[in-house]
């Protein structure tokens, strides 16, 4: 384990399939560096070489065998080593470290949406993010159905999660909501069928709130 004191704030970025977030982590990766602010973006699953292995099991259609509790176990490993190898790291630093999803990712997908019970995730979660929590998250709430039309759109073709349809996103959405009514001041809503440019500004406000502390 990685020790040190974090000097860097951490934010992460999440909500259901095709909701946005990717897009308005990489804006505000690009308002930071804009800003001249020590600032970096990875991705959970993957970022790591062998983060990203991990995710390529995990998001491979051949693999329908998969159980649920490998699947936690899976995206829990994957995190072990996005902590360890880059996103402690770079907290030490004093960096700003923009993450696009973490646990409450697994809280919502495996928990709410797998139906796994909650307290065995929240330990699964402890030790998959090796007792690192975000200073503060972004919850892109949209209705599956709008994010399943985005996702139409862009003619890519789904994933073994995608593809587990749209009563299994409203379940994970249902997770992240629960997950903000219970941490209201470290999971902020944010209304995901707002203008892309309109997201981003209240988001780069609330950044800047964060890293000025
Ligand atoms: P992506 O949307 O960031 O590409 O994430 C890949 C998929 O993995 C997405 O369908 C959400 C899912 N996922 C989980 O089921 N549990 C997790 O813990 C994480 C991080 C992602």
């Amino acid at each position: 384990m990685t020790t040190g004191k974090c000097k860097g704030s951490f934010i992460t970025f999440e909500g259901i399939d095709a909701c946005g977030k990717s897009t308005q982590a990489r804006l505000s990766h690009e308002f930071l560096r804009r800003n001249d602010l020590d600032a970096i973006c990875f991705r959970d699953p993957g970022t790591t070489a062998i983060s990203e292995s991990v995710r390529h099991i995990l998001l491979d259609n051949r693999n329908s065998a998969m159980s649920a509790w490998t699947e936690l176990l899976l995206y829990e490993a994957a995190r072990a080593q996005l902590v360890e190898e880059e996103i402690r790291p770079a907290l030490v630093r004093g960096a700003t470290v923009l993450c696009d999803r973490f646990y409450d990712s697994t809280t919502a997908y495996q928990g709410y949406g797998r139906g796994l019970d909650l307290d065995i995730v929240r330990r699964a979660n402890e030790i998959g993010s090796v007792g690192l929590t975000p200073d503060l998250t972004f919850f892109l709430d949209i209705d599956p159905r709008l994010a399943f039309e985005r996702k139409r759109m862009t003619g890519v073709a789904e994933d073994r999660l995608e593809a587990e349809g749209m009563a299994f996103q409203e379940k994970v959405r249902h997770g992240f909501r629960e997950l903000q009514k219970a941490e209201p001041h470290r999971v902020r809503r944010i209304d995901g069928h707002c203008a892309i440019e309109t997201i981003q500004l209240e988001i780069q406000s609330m950044i800047m709130r964060v890293i000025s502390l």
